[in-house]
């Protein structure tokens, strides 16, 4: 039973401050700025400095969210959902840690751990709470610093990561609100979980200097099968949370999908006939930031006047596990 709706409030994001791009790469493995372009859209990624991690990236995409909501303050701040897989240490969580950057205390803090999925599953968790009244104001972020955390000898996936951070607030809707978040979906299907996993530094396999000799602390990814699963997984998702609210794709002004390579973000496009001019894309300016593409994106295209309050926005993503998720919102 619904008590209340939720809204995207606002949103903010942070990206660190050093580029690297496709000549970069170039010099630095075997590679090339064509075979990047073409296979994946990619151009530009911001790397982490030896100083930064992800509640740093966090705590700035946070901050940023709150100087763009008109009504929040910090202490009207009653939970932090993280959505990460690269936090800052394997525990305690990104969240709590942000949490004591922000200057708060004595409210729940957690990470989830959905790749590149973690941000619409912050989004349908904080869904719930304000939906059924135990919050109205709740700090949702998507922060990754994967780039630590790439093989550098695998040059099919250590030219693919970016860093990055988004934040939004979420909020309990007023009855005269336009916004609300209308629908979510989460879910995940573990058969293929070992086609993109961090091998070693849990309890299966403990860090050991033959786990760092082998690489094994980084991203391991079979990115074709995975790339297959991407399509299908994330248009699924999308009819379902649609046609659950009695709508079609006409109604959608705008689509945000996870943005990991050009190819899977058309091949969606295609699936769903939506106009190319509809879906947003910032692959080529932040390459792949896992659970941060998506709220760096929706913050982009607001920052750029296309998204506006009242516009129907679709999220999509589909990330390790394999999880996937859809969020339909009107801003
Ligand atoms: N530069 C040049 N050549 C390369 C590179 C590179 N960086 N990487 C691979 N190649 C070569 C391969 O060696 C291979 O050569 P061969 O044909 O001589 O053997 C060829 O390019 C094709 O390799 P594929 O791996 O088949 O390339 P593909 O077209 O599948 O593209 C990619 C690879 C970009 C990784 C793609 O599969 C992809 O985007 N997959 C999905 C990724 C994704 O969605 N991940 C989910 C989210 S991530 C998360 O949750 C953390």
């Amino acid at each position: 039973m619904i008590k209340y709706r939720a809204k995207i409030d606002s949103l903010g994001n942070y990206v660190p401050k050093k580029i690297v791009n496709n000549f970069d790469l170039e010099k630095m493995v075997d590679t090339s700025d064509e075979w990047i372009r073409v296979r994946t859209g990619m151009f530009e990624r911001h790397f982490a400095d030896e100083t930064e991690a992800a509640s740093d990236l966090a705590y700035k995409a946070a901050e940023n969210a709150i100087y763009n909501s008109n009504t929040t303050r910090h202490k009207d701040i009653q939970m932090i959902i993280v959505g990460t897989i690269s936090a800052d240490h394997p525990f305690p969580s990104a969240a709590c840690i942000l949490q004591n950057k922000l200057g708060l205390k004595d409210i729940p803090a957690f990470d989830i751990s959905a790749g590149c999925t973690g941000f619409i599953y912050t989004i349908d968790i904080a869904k719930q709470y304000i939906e059924n009244g135990i919050c109205d104001t709740i700090l949702v972020v998507g922060v990754e610093v994967l780039t630590k955390l790439i093989n550098w000898t695998d040059r099919g996936t250590c030219v693919l990561f970016g860093d990055g951070a988004g934040a939004a607030i979420i909020k309990r809707a007023e009855s005269n609100d336009i916004s609300q978040i209308i629908g979510s979906k989460i879910t995940a299907d573990a058969s293929e979980w070992e086609l993109l996993q961090q091998k070693a530094g849990g309890s299966r396999l403990p860090a050991s200097h033959e786990t760092v000799d082998q690489n094994l602390h980084t991203v391991y990814m079979e990115g074709n099968k995975i790339f297959k699963h991407a399509v299908k997984s994330m248009y699924n998702v999308t009819m379902d949370v649609i046609k659950e609210h009695n709508m079609s794709l006409k109604d959608i002004d705008w689509i945000i999908p996870h943005q990991a390579n050009m190819r899977i973000i058309e091949s969606l496009a295609d699936r769903l006939k939506a106009p190319k001019e509809k879906v947003v894309v910032t692959i080529e300016r932040f390459g792949n930031t896992s659970s941060s593409t998506i709220p760096i994106a929706m913050t982009e295209a607001i920052k750029a006047n296309q998204i506006k309050r009242g516009d129907i926005v679709l999220l999509t993503a589909f990330g390790a596990g394999l999880t996937y998720g859809s969020t339909l919102i009107r801003y």
